[in-house]
């Protein structure tokens, strides 16, 4: 009787070890990101249309493509340590969405979405990225 009793709080013990580790292994779920306030003076913004986008395929590869991955899936190396997802750019939503929404969103972004403002600094090269992005769909 003694032993039964003692395999058992045996068993519940690692039993709720496991548990525990659990819920420090499984990764938390990722926050499913909100809609943006693009002020008004980006949204209208015109593509100065002299960004080509293989030279933006060329800067997102070395800026972007760590958390974004490579076709735009959001799926890159660093993406999931992040704790907000990253959208598709190859959706549809995405896609709808005006040149200069997409500038400022990649430009001056928000929270984990890094500012590369200073990092990126060339007019052309920024719209050469946009231009890489339409090339996703
Ligand atoms: C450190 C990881 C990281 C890097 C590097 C990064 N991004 Fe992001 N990006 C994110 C995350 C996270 C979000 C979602 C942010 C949110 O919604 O708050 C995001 C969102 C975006 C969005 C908005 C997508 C949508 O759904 O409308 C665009 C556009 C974007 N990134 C472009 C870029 C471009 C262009 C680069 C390179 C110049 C870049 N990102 C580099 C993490 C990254």
């Amino acid at each position: 009787m003694k032993r039964t009793l003692r395999n058992l709080i045996g068993s519940l013990s690692v039993i709720l070890a496991v548990f525990i580790l659990f819920a420090f292994v499984v990764p938390q779920d990722q926050k499913v990101s909100g809609a943006w306030a693009v002020p008004a003076k980006y949204k209208s913004m015109k593509n100065n249309q002299k960004g080509d986008a293989a030279t933006g395929k060329m800067l997102y590869a070395k800026h972007c493509k760590s958390c974004h991955g490579g076709t735009g899936l959001g799926d890159g190396p660093k993406a999931g340590s992040l704790k907000t997802k990253i959208n598709s750019l190859k959706d549809s939503k995405f896609q709808a969405q005006s040149d200069g929404e997409i500038y400022f969103k990649s430009f001056v972004g928000r929270d984990e979405m890094p500012n590369f403002e200073k990092k990126i600094v060339d007019e052309d090269e920024r719209w050469a990225i946009v231009n890489f992005t339409r090339t996703l769909k």
